[in-house]
């Protein structure tokens, strides 16, 4: 039986095919509950630059400074990483309680040693200066996101690795205006939301990613604790191009009126074990994200490479957004959050 080392050092694309045999899913579940970091890999990066201190980015940044790198926060407003570092301070109380004793430390002092890891800054050139891995999570817009690589390219050690943490864009589009040297050390990291608590990372390998950085990648996220997987970089990678359509068929079912959004949940959630129902789930993610995502596909559906299905807009969906009703962040989704902002 091939060990995953060897499959990854193997096109993705084989290496899934050698994946099918019900020996090698055996394999890969053990792995994935042993995911050890290989430590020469991981030290290959020591200093962290991530763009964007909202959810996702803040919550990069905390457990890349929770697993020791230096990171520096950065966004265009001082509001903005004030933001993020709230988020960080809140979710780093929750963890204190199970890291400090470990570490031996009180969670007080445990705090500050991973907030002592972290900067932040409002000037992506200088924030780049000393960086050995950039990872973007800004809006998912191709356009914001070229023109950020591209200058950043300019501005980064040559060495420098770039991530993008889109949720559903192309990684080579994105990629497109930089370098074709840079373009070899770019690739996808896709964490899941809320970024301290889920295990999964998708590791995405564009056409011109150098496997020996989709390796370093792997490393990296497991030393963050994490559980990798490697992809392709097609529409949505693994997880979105799952759970989206799964999303939208169940804002479908809704429109349709043959269950409730609570039955349809609670169906979910004690039918198939899912620890969130679909619109818990889009409550969470977002209603705009995830339209966001669904709206990103529409010329991969025109060129064929996703099915047209998909990327239907949903008419509740549309006039939600309109109404301002995003999900938990704006206090009304599907549920009222009200109460708890
Ligand atoms: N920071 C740190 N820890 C956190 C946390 C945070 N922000 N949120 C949750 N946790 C931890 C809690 O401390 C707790 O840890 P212990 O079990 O060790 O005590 C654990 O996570 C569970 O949290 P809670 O007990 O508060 O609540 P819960 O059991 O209801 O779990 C949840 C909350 C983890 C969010 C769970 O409901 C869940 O897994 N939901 C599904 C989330 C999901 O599907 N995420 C993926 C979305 S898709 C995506 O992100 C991709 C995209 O591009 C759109």
């Amino acid at each position: 039986m091939l060990s995953r080392v060897a499959l990854r050092s193997r096109p993705v694309a084989q290496a899934a095919l050698a994946r099918t045999t019900p020996a090698t899913i055996m394999s890969s579940r053990r792995m994935y509950a042993t995911s050890k970091p290989d430590d020469a890999k991981a030290d290959k990066v020591k200093s962290i630059t991530v763009f964007g201190a909202g959810l996702m980015g803040s919550g990069i940044v905390q457990v890349a400074a929770t697993s020791g790198y230096k990171v520096v926060m950065t966004d265009v407003t001082e509001k903005a990483l004030e933001n993020g570092m709230n988020i960080i301070h809140k979710s780093l109380a929750r963890v204190a309680k199970k890291m400090a004793p470990k570490a031996e430390k009180s969670e007080e002092d445990w705090k500050q040693q991973v907030l002592e890891r972290i900067t932040t800054s409002q000037d992506p050139a200088e924030a780049v200066q000393n960086a050995d891995l950039v990872i973007e999570a800004i809006i998912e817009n191709l356009k914001i996101k070229q023109d950020l690589f591209a200058f950043l390219d300019s501005k980064a050690n040559k060495d420098c690795i770039f991530a993008s943490n889109t949720s559903a864009l192309s990684v080579a589009e994105i990629s497109s205006k930089c370098s074709e040297d840079r373009r070899t050390r770019f690739a996808g990291v896709h964490f899941m939301q809320p970024v301290p608590a889920m295990r999964l990372v998708e590791i995405i390998k564009a056409p011109k990613t150098d496997p020996e950085i989709i390796e370093i990648l792997l490393a990296i996220t497991a030393r963050m604790g994490k559980s990798p997987v490697n992809c392709l970089d097609t529409p949505g990678f693994i997880v979105n191009r799952l759970l989206i359509p799964y999303l939208m068929e169940s804002v479908r079912m809704l429109e349709r009126g043959e269950a409730t959004a609570e039955d349809i949940d609670q169906a979910m959630e004690l039918g198939t074990g899912h620890p969130m129902g679909p619109f818990k789930l889009l409550d969470f993610i977002g209603l705009d994200t995830a339209s966001h995502i669904v709206s990103g596909w529409q010329d991969k559906a025109d060129q064929g490479l996703i099915d047209k299905k998909l990327v239907e807009p949903s008419p509740l969906m549309q006039k939600m957004i309109e109404e301002g009703r995003l999900g938990r962040k704006s206090g009304r989704g599907f549920y009222d959050y009200s109460s708890k902002l």
